[in-house]
């Protein structure tokens, strides 16, 4: 049977964010290249989406990694799956996430990706739910701000489906 979702943020909703985000982007890094490092999978439709709409030059990387735990909870050890293709050193890079929820995941990225010596990082977010962190995590740029609910769609899943819905909704149980 096929599940019920509701829908939380609508496609209209997320693409007029987006949108802005990327031209707020634009203005920060003036006179600069971004370069954006989409973590995968969650990222991928957030990353084309802000890429579109971003006027400053942009590179791109992709990276894979996933968290031991027990299955909801991340545990904050980090493995690599598929690690970035280029050096990050000098550059001005903007981590891309679908979603920040404990923010053991990104605490890890971010120092491994710091020690890389970048000129610069920031940290951006499709979705944030702040009630649920256990590690302080600075996000430079937030998509929407939500309630402790498990979402999915726009590229977040519920065991591997529905990344492709266009809009973030919840699974009704
Ligand atoms: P963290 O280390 O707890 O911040 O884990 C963040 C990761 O957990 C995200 O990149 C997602 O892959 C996953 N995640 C957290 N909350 C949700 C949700 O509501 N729906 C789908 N995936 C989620
Ligand atoms: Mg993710």
């Amino acid at each position: 049977m096929e599940d019920k979702i509701r829908v939380m943020i609508s496609e209209e909703e997320i693409t007029k964010r987006v949108k802005e985000m990327g031209e707020q982007i634009s203005r920060d890094y003036e006179g600069k290249t971004v370069h954006l490092i989409c973590i995968l999978k969650g990222s991928i439709f957030m990353t084309c989406e802000l890429a579109k709409h971003i006027s400053v030059p942009v590179t791109m990387d992709f990276m894979s990694v996933s968290s031991y735990g027990d299955g909801t909870e991340s545990s904050g050890r980090v493995k690599i799956v598929k690690d970035l293709d280029e050096h990050v050193e000098g550059k001005d890079i903007l981590v891309v996430e679908d979603i920040i929820d404990s923010g053991r995941t990104l605490d890890f990225l971010l120092d491994m990706l710091k020690a890389r010596k970048p000129a610069s990082i920031r940290l951006c977010t499709l979705l944030d739910k702040p009630d649920r962190r256990v590690t302080e995590v600075s996000v430079d740029y937030t998509g929407f701000v939500i309630p402790d609910e498990f979402v999915v769609g726009y590229g977040l899943d519920y065991v591997q489906k529905y990344r492709n819905l266009p809009y973030i909704g919840v699974v009704e149980q």
